[in-house]
């Protein structure tokens, strides 16, 4: 796992490289980064497998495969999109296809998707025959801001997300922020929430210039993207298995991920950044009920969210189930609900105990 953070920038290319001990991360045009050095040398006499899902098909794939030589002979598994396919069941199908095109360790997965597919083609990838390598091309701003980092790979169990997974890093992550354009609106605000969660945990400034960001061209350039990342590099550096800080990321997520649980299985699913989104909001409520957080930053955080993200209704049986699934969050300890509260912007804290009574009153 990584360990150290070296950040550095390559100035024969167009391209920012934020490097880890274990792997670095390529801001910039994919075609003037490392991946087709990767192609050519560590990986040229492997076999490769990349995943798309439906979308990433039709839109990504293409330029992939006609920009890189290297890829002509590569294996594409078609994963179908959408949280509610992050299952077991697809996996089984996939290892199979693995198993049928004679894939092994030396060979090389790549994952060209959101979050979806970084996370579940990760998992796929760590656990076949005890792991293969593989690579991730985000996708969508959420990908590239948050899921495809971190080394955090998994899928869902019914309405429990990230229930069955593995930490795995990948050789290596590539963020061209070009495959942005065929990415849905909504979609690119999605993955603007787990940016301005980055920034509601760990900098105050980053928050106070994005939290007017309205116009969608503001979330498109790659200065955005890397201040997303190095906020999240950051709080990894000291604990990458999420045994302390790194639970700060989790930020609007034990609200957040029990509601996406329980609109999952409906016929109106909620979508991840949107779910965090209204997470953000309710334990920013709930630290302010708790006279933790000021009214004034409790407002700002309040109109920022509210001029961004619909609201989503729950009637009193999907309150219930929320609750449930709260319950089974994996931050939980000696039975108790626990979550991240934010004191100020840029300041939270980690092992909060939520009283079930708290959150039904805020729900
Ligand atoms: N591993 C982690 O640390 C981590 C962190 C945060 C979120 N996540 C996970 O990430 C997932 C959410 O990620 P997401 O929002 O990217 O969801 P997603 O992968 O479902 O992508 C959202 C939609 O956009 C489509 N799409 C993606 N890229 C596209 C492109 N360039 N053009 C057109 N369509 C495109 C997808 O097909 C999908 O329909 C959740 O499962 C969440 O649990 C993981």
């Amino acid at each position: 796992m990584l360990s150290l953070f070296l950040f550095q920038i390559s100035l024969n290319r167009m391209i920012k490289t934020l490097s880890a001990t274990n792997y670095s991360i390529e801001i910039g045009p994919l075609t003037e980064s490392s991946f087709q050095d990767l192609l050519t040398n560590k990986y040229a006499h492997s076999r490769k497998v990349i995943m798309v899902d439906e979308n990433t098909h039709d839109n990504c794939l293409e330029f992939l495969l006609t920009a890189f030589d290297d890829l002509t002979d590569a294996e594409v598994i078609l994963l179908p999109a959408g949280e509610e396919n992050k299952v077991m069941e697809v996996c089984f199908q996939v290892w199979n296809a693995l198993s049928d095109y004679g894939i092994g360790r030396n060979d090389l997965v790549i994952n060209l998707g959101g979050g979806v597919v970084t996370d579940m083609g990760g998992f796929i990838a760590a656990v076949f025959k005890r792991g293969v390598d593989f690579v991730n091309i985000p996708t969508s701003l959420l990908g590239m801001v948050d899921a495809s980092i971190g080394g955090k790979t998994g899928i869902d169990l019914g309405a429990f997300k990230n229930q069955l997974g593995v930490f795995k890093d990948p050789v290596a992550i590539f963020i061209d922020p070009s495959f942005l354009h065929s990415l849905p609106e909504n979609e690119v605000w999605n993955g603007f929430a787990e940016i301005l969660k980055h920034s509601l945990i760990a900098d105050s400034s980053l928050w106070a210039k994005i939290k007017n960001y309205r116009n969608i061209d503001d979330l498109y350039t790659a200065d955005l993207i890397e201040a997303g990342i190095s906020i999240k590099l950051k709080t990894l550096l000291n604990d990458p298995f999420e045994k302390g800080e790194r639970k700060l990321l989790n930020f609007g997520h034990t609200i957040g991920h029990a509601i996406e649980g329980c609109m999952l299985e409906t016929d109106s699913p909620v979508s991840h950044g949107h779910a965090v989104a209204i997470g953000l909001l309710l334990e920013s409520q709930l630290s302010n009920n708790r006279g933790i957080l000021s009214n004034e930053e409790f407002k700002e955080i309040e109109e920022t969210i509210k001029a961004l993200y619909s609201p989503i209704e729950l009637d009193e049986e999907q309150i219930a189930i929320v609750l449930e699934l709260m319950k089974n969050d994996k931050k939980n300890s000696e039975g108790k609900i626990k979550g991240i509260l934010i004191h100020s912007i840029g300041h939270c804290t980690f092992d909060e105990v939520f009283e079930e009574e708290e959150i039904r009153k805020i729900l």
